[in-house]
């Protein structure tokens, strides 16, 4: 099959190299010519495990290229994806859909032959049905079908959950675009992934719903973690517990500084609005949000209150940048809203990320941006993790506490083990879990958890 893919970024590459790779021919679009420059001589802009191997062989093998150009692959495609970005409307939360439907109004002029036009961007619901209208406004004698195919992979592991997705949605009634899909997807249906047909609002509306319960999930523990530390339990114990029934299930009940990031932000803030719009308010989400926005600068507090309160002058440094490991995507990362709460209460920044600087220095100022960890910690009055990149989960303790000037630590992602931090001499402060006082013994609050499991990995 011919694949059209319009949006070369997080989403709309990896999409298109994977369909590659099941065989298809795809031509990627993007308007953004130095990004096409750069994916022509074979550089891949964005940091994706695995990315560039896919994108070298499939290019190599002639099933995929890039141009800056809709008009003729377009005209070619059987299928035309949509992989813009959605980001939030200025001032007022909505989904800003300028992205998709000029790509639609471009991809209006160039179709040709039965074409299905498959929205893979996160849009609100009934944007399936004003693409059609503007197609058919502009074309009237055009064969289209356009379907709702929205995109659940998380970046970091972006090509294992395009491959291996626990499910596929595609929104359409229509049966010539359903098969079509089908055929496209072929290679992970035979895998075993299951293809849940659907109305296209419902499609729409499923992304949502995925995002904000996903939200959810995580603002609930983050709360439960905050009562664990005024009562003196352990929020990895309690989230292991709750986690093992199946009704609810283990994953995203990793307590941490709230959710950010190019998709859950926005999507909760969409999803708030349109809900208010149907009058079908949406008041879990509204309170998932609001609450959320609040804890990353509490965050900053709790840095202060390690250090007894003044952070004026202090040095901090801080490990991890982007809003999750093995990305470099910054948007909406909680290290921005930790270090801007940091700085606004007079400490000094020093920060490090594998991937995520150069991406940060265009967001966050005054930070000194440093090349490894322990050139980070050095001269710190405390040390904040942001992000739980795996390098993180391994430092050398001994010769992080000989280069900082206080031997503290605030793990707002929970990897270490508060036992091993307090027989190597840190003070050692995480989230919803107790923190050791010199003068505790380790043994008493080391949990069954600790000693089991360990550190936890959850993308
Ligand atoms: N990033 C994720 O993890 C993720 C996961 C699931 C769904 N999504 C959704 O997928 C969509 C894309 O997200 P992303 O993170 O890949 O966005 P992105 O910002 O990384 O990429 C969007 C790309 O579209 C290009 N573009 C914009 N208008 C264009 C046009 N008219 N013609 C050609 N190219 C154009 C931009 O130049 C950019 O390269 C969003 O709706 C997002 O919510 C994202």
């Amino acid at each position: 099959m011919r694949i059209a893919m319009i949006g070369t970024g997080y989403v709309g590459l990896v999409s298109g190299a994977c369909f590659a790779d099941f065989g298809h021919q795809v031509i990627c679009v993007d308007k953004d010519d130095a990004k096409i420059a750069a994916l022509t001589r074979g550089e891949i802009p964005i940091f994706e495990p695995g990315l560039h191997d896919i994108v070298r062989n499939n290019t190599r093998e002639g099933r995929l290229s890039f141009t800056n150009s809709l008009a003729e692959p377009v005209a070619q495609a059987d299928a035309v994806f949509i992989a813009v970005g959605t980001p939030s409307r200025r001032g007022d939360g909505h989904a800003d859909l300028s992205y998709v439907f000029a790509t639609a109004r471009e991809i209006a002029t160039a179709v040709s032959g039965f074409t299905v036009i498959v929205t893979k961007s996160t849009v609100p619901i009934g944007t399936g049905d004003q693409i059609e209208t503007i197609i058919n406004d502009l074309r009237p004698d055009a064969d289209v079908c356009v379907v709702s195919n929205p995109e659940f992979l998380r970046e970091g592991a972006a090509i294992r959950d395009f491959k291996l997705p626990d499910r596929i949605v595609v929104g359409s009634d229509d049966q010539r675009a359903r098969e079509l899909m089908a055929e496209l997807y072929r290679p992970l249906y035979l895998n075993s992934s299951p293809i849940l047909y659907t109305g296209r609002r419902t499609a729409e509306l499923i992304k949502y719903a995925a995002n904000a319960f996903l939200a959810t999930k995580i603002t609930f523990i983050n709360e439960v973690a905050d009562l664990c530390e005024k009562v003196g339990a352990d929020v990895k114990e309690v989230a292991r517990g709750i986690g093992l029934d199946n009704r609810i299930g283990s994953k995203f009940l990793h307590a941490g500084p709230g959710y950010g990031g190019s998709c859950f932000p926005k999507d909760t803030l969409a999803f708030i609005k349109i809900g208010q719009d149907n009058e079908a308010p949406q008041r879990i989400i509204e309170t998932v949000a609001a609450v959320n926005e609040q804890r990353k600068r509490a965050m900053a507090r709790k840095v202060a209150s390690a250090l007894g309160g003044n952070l004026h002058g202090k040095s901090i440094a801080v490990l991890g940048l982007t809003f999750k490991p093995n990305t470099d995507d910054m948007r909406d990362a909680p290290s921005i809203a930790v270090i801007t709460a940091l700085q606004d209460m007079g400490a000094r920044v020093r920060a490090y990320d594998p991937a995520g600087i150069e991406q940060a220095r265009a967001l966050l100022s005054d930070v000194t941006y440093c090349e490894n960890a322990y050139l980070c910690a050095a001269g710190a009055e405390a040390l904040v993790i942001v992000t739980e990149w795996e390098q993180f989960r391994a430092l050398d303790l001994a010769q992080l506490k000989s280069v900082m000037v206080n031997p503290v630590i605030v793990d707002l992602r929970n990897v270490y083990r508060p036992s091993d931090m307090h027989k190597h001499g840190f003070v050692y402060h995480s989230i919803g879990r107790p923190t050791l006082t010199a003068n505790q013994s380790p043994p008493e609050l080391e949990t069954s958890l600790d000693r089991q499991n360990g550190m936890e990995v959850e993308l």
